[in-house]
């Protein structure tokens, strides 16, 4: 089981298609376990794109995640790290494959609607970062259809 921090950044809740994008973890049968509206300080913005620092265009993704709201959500299942990354599709709107999240809903290569944690260590260090307190623990009854539990259909 793996968790993995996503961020719906501005231009998602600037559109109102953050619960459109939220809809789609949920359908896909990932687990909420942390859901959060706030809006990034620019010393968050900078810890957590601290690996891009020095690329040309770290200063105005920096202005950009913190110009309004985001919604940070911890998501749990099995590969849930490498099935959101699928989902989120390529970084670029205009390249981005159709049926993932940034090819379906935009074409710009900075306003590109999410993150997603890119590996294990990312999503806990982000994690980390967005949930200090945890998450939240919570029976997911679907959890046994969707992953189809060993016991389902008599080992
Ligand atoms: P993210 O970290 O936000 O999940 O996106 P990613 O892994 O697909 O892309 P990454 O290379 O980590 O870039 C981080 C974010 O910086 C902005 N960006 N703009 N204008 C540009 O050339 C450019 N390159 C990157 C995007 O918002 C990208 O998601
Ligand atoms: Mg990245």
């Amino acid at each position: 089981m793996e968790r993995t921090l996503i961020l719906l950044k501005p231009d998602a809740l600037q559109r109102g298609i953050a619960g459109k994008i939220l809809t789609r973890f949920e359908d896909k049968g990932l687990k909420v376990v942390g859901l959060k509206l706030m809006t990034m300080s620019p010393d968050l913005a900078a810890t957590h794109y601290a690996a891009h620092k020095a690329r040309p265009f770290y200063a105005g993704l920096v202005r950009f995640m913190t110009s309004s709201p985001i919604v940070a959500l911890a998501l749990e299942g099995n590969d849930a790290i490498a099935i959101c990354r699928k989902m989120m599709g390529a970084t670029f709107g205009n390249t981005a494959e159709p049926g993932t999240i940034r090819g379906d809903f935009g074409v710009s290569r900075s306003y590109n609607l999410i993150h997603g944690s890119d590996s294990a260590a990312a999503a806990e260090r982000e994690l980390g970062l967005f949930f200090p307190e945890g998450v939240v623990q919570w029976d997911y009854h679907a959890f046994r259809w969707i992953y189809d539990a060993e016991d389902e259909l008599g080992g």
